[in-house]
């Protein structure tokens, strides 16, 4: 038995869509594309969506927008994928790491107030592993003081927070697309704001500072000059990718269900060993599980790596929890203040597979490598109403 950590739902819907833009001749930044912002932004409940080529490329064009730059101080989480503290360095500005709640890995006021100065000019506020942070409560923190927050939401298309998609009360949101996150493009990612005249500036400085579109020139009977008005980046999205990217967003609302589906089987059937904590919902809102991370508890038998080579040697392939960012060579000339939860759970945690197409064996086989280590019963078949405990939460 093989069985990868994700696998994109993706197949001959999207091959189709795909095979069409290619027929239309027209491949880059396009139709396509402005279809896809117009459906993403209706879905996520927000006047304006901004397609580029990556979550990495929203969050630089995040920390422009919000006026970010050389001096200023930009709070995140260590435990995150790196392109999350990257950004502000893009921008010339120094990440400062905040520790995270140990239940959401999320950061939250009581984690971020500790490392304000008065240089702070923004937080980036992940929804890890698509768990929604709790925005309202930051805002509480950050609005008195002046500090923007920027949602890095690359993990959380299709979450809800508060009753609505995660990024729909947001200032300004990024999502991504890359084939780990529920929809994907290949690569690709979005930026949504509430705000019209941000979403014009974030436009012009996905293509090159232009003041007008290739397309818009492409589509003009008369000649029509560009400016360019300030220094910009291609960071455009194709239209390939847009048409992928508008068949999946059909699919979102089955994926979600069906990742919600998976993982309330694991809470079942991993809930036998005690003491093992589980990704889950938080009281204001619903994650779609993009990840679904466990912590080992610590007296375990194997350390967290030493499951990961038996999982792989059984066929499983999980992976480390999420990373922190501090601990990392691009990282080591600026030391970070005490991260304890974010040390605890880098280290001890990891992620289990989990994909739309999983079937119950092959999930039954990830628990029970784990049992069997655990010095548990195998929960293959293990029948849901047998399984006792908390659900691990
Ligand atoms: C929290 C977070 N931010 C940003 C990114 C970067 O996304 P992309 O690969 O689309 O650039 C990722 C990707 O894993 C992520 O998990």
């Amino acid at each position: 038995m093989s069985i990868p950590v994700m696998r994109p739902w993706i197949g001959e819907e999207e091959a189709a869509a795909a095979a069409a833009a290619v027929a239309s001749g027209w491949v880059a930044q396009g139709p396509r594309v402005a279809e896809f912002e117009r459906a993403f932004a209706e879905a996520i409940g927000i006047g304006h969506a901004v397609a580029v080529s990556s979550c990495t490329a929203a969050l630089h064009l995040a920390m422009v927008v919000a006026g970010i730059g050389p001096g200023d101080e930009v709070v995140v989480p260590s435990l995150s994928f790196i392109a999350t503290a990257n950004a502000a360095r893009y921008v010339g500005a120094r990440p400062v790491f905040a520790d995270v709640d140990a239940t959401t890995l999320n950061l939250t006021p009581e984690t971020v107030a500790p490392v304000l100065t008065e240089r702070t000019k923004a937080v980036i506020l992940v929804d890890q592993a698509g768990v929604p942070a709790d925005l309202e409560t930051m805002r509480k923190l950050c609005d008195p003081r002046g500090i923007a927050i920027v949602e890095d939401a690359a993990c959380a298309v299709g979450s809800e927070y508060r009753g609505r998609p995660v990024g729909a009360g947001a200032d300004i949101a990024a999502f991504s697309f890359h084939p780990r996150k529920l929809l994907t493009t290949g690569e690709g990612g979005m930026v949504v704001t509430p705000d019209g005249e941000t979403a014009a500036r974030l436009r012009r400085l996905r293509e090159h500072g232009m003041d007008v579109s290739a397309a818009q020139r492409h589509a003009s009977k008369q000649p029509v000059i560009e400016h360019y008005l300030e220094t910009g980046y291609n960071y455009r999205m194709t239209d390939i990718q847009a048409a992928v990217g508008l068949v999946q967003l059909a699919k979102l609302p089955r994926l979600v269900a069906r990742r919600r589906e998976l993982a309330e089987r694991y809470h079942q059937l991993l809930s036998v060993i005690p003491g093992l904590r589980t990704i889950t919902d938080p009281e204001y809102g619903q994650t779609n599980y993009q990840s679904f991370w466990v912590q080992l508890p610590d007296y375990f038998k194997v350390s967290r790596d030493d499951l990961l080579r038996i999982l792989a040697d059984e066929g499983v392939s999980a992976r480390r929890g999420i990373m922190a960012a501090h601990t990392e060579p691009a990282y080591s000339d600026d030391p970070a203040s005490e991260l304890p939860v974010t040390e605890q759970i880098t280290r001890s945690s990891l992620i289990l597979p989990l994909f739309h197409q999983m079937t119950d064996t092959e999930q039954g086989h990830v628990v029970s490598v784990i049992n069997s280590v655990a010095d548990l019963p195998s929960a293959a078949g293990t029948p849901a109403n047998q399984v006792h405990g908390s659900h691990g939460r």
